[in-house]
């Protein structure tokens, strides 16, 4: 992705700027945006997508001082409205397609039957606790009728996605958000999952083991 120069702004939020899991802003019922955006709101936005494409860069991490995320809400930073940005790697798709959105007025229309989940758990902005060995069961894909903001153009289009597999659960992470609702109050122990619900790609034991130990050096 080609970034100009000066997107980066000064303003950017910043670790400080993300309520936590307690704050009241991460339990409301977001209301919709209206279009066209005011200028908060578009500020807001931007900053939002700016955090994630910032978050997926190393050396831009460190810099920020920043914990890079795949995925931000509006609510996360004290804005209660329908928003958000996310920026995920298909890293189970041969060409690791980026899925990079600015997200206003989610609508998801359709959703599969099949459930999944991330055999590694969810991790979210707004939850510093530790939530090992829990995962979250999601629709394996959506369809999902949204605006989405291109910076390139400063243009909303109004689309349709098509998300399958781990971009439809980013988005279905993002998209609780905005009705107050967290990964931690869809948590689960794999051995209580309904046996119909999967894994969305299996964990080599051996190498779970070896990251298991370089972690814990
Ligand atoms: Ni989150």
């Amino acid at each position: 992705m080609i970034l100009c120069y000066n997107f980066f702004g000064d303003n950017m939020y910043l670790e400080n700027d993300i309520v936590k899991e307690g704050n009241e802003k991460l339990r409301v019922k977001c209301s919709k945006v209206n279009l066209p955006l005011t200028k908060d709101d578009l500020n807001c936005l931007k900053q939002l997508y700016e955090y994630v494409i910032v978050s997926a860069n190393d050396d831009l991490v460190k810099q920020y001082k920043i914990r890079p995320g795949v995925g931000i809400a509006a609510p996360q930073v004290g804005v209660t409205k329908r928003m958000f940005a996310m920026n995920a790697e298909d890293f189970l798709d041969e060409n690791h397609k980026r899925y990079a959105y600015a997200v206003i007025n989610p609508v998801i229309t359709e959703k599969s039957e099949q459930m999944v989940y991330l055999p590694g758990g969810e991790g979210c902005l707004s939850v510093d606790r530790a939530t090992d060995n829990l995962v979250t069961p999601r629709h394996y894909a959506i369809k999902a009728k949204c605006a989405i903001y291109d910076f390139n153009t400063n243009k909303i289009k109004n689309v349709t996605m098509n998300l399958v597999g781990y971009p439809a659960i980013v988005f279905q992470h993002e998209y609780d958000h905005l009705d107050g609702i967290m990964f931690v109050d869809k948590m689960y122990k794999i051995k209580d999952l309904d046996e119909k619900i999967l894994p969305l790609y299996t964990v080599d034991e051996d190498e779970a083991d070896e990251a298991c130990e370089i972690e814990n050096n």
